[in-house]
């Protein structure tokens, strides 16, 4: 099995949402498996004295699920155009798989939800690229050839996956922004699949 771990960030449940679309594109590739894991909140206190099982939503991501991954999607609500802190700050955690080299050559993948149309999803999407790149990761988006991608009035961008929630947060995942959702889970499963059985 190719295990494809999907890490987010979620204050609203939007992104949680965006996440178990996103598996569910993951588990509709044979021999894939998707790990759904969320992060600790930064807030006001440190990580450190966050609670050991989150009170709602997947467990905590831990670097073990990295080092067993086969492909990484990130998913985090935008906050200031970039993704959150609580998400930055589980990256920062992750320098001892970065020094070994642990993610290098593995497919990655991104996806935010905002309040609005112009708020900054691909800033956001770009941000959390960064770390990635760093990681030695090979990040794909989404391809023209979904049709949705060109005919969204919502979210769904070449660089990821994306959800408009609106401005009163009230606004569930559209059909076209679930398909791209799930549409981006495959590609990773199926990128990290073909790539685990050939080395
Ligand atoms: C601190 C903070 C900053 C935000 N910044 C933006 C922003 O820059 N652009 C935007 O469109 N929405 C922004 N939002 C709205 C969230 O991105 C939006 O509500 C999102 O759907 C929340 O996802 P979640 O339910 O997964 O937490 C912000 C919300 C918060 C709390």
């Amino acid at each position: 099995m190719s295990v494809i771990l999907i890490v987010y960030d979620s204050n609203s449940n939007h992104t949680r949402s965006m996440a178990q679309r996103v598996a569910r594109g993951v588990e509709s590739v044979a021999q894939c498996e998707a790990r759904v894991r969320s992060v600790a909140q930064a807030g006001s206190t440190s990580a450190d004295r966050a609670p050991p099982v989150p009170n709602s939503g997947a467990p905590f991501a831990e670097l073990q699920d990295l080092e067993e991954c086969d492909g990484l999607i990130l998913g985090t609500p935008t906050h200031f155009g970039n993704m959150t802190a609580s998400l930055k700050l589980f990256l920062d955690s992750t320098t001892s798989i970065w020094m070994q080299g642990k993610l290098i050559g593995k497919p990655a993948a991104v996806f935010t939800s905002t309040g609005s149309m112009h708020g900054g999803q691909e800033s956001t999407l770009l941000s959390m690229m960064l770390p990635l790149l760093h990681h030695g990761m090979l990040i794909t988006g989404l391809p023209y050839n979904l049709p949705e991608l060109s005919s969204t009035t919502t979210g769904g961008t070449p660089y990821g996956a994306s959800h408009v929630a609106g401005a009163d947060g009230e606004r569930a995942l559209d059909d076209t922004e679930a398909l791209l959702c799930t549409a981006l889970g495959e590609r990773v499963a199926r990128i990290a699949h073909t790539l685990a059985t050939a080395s």
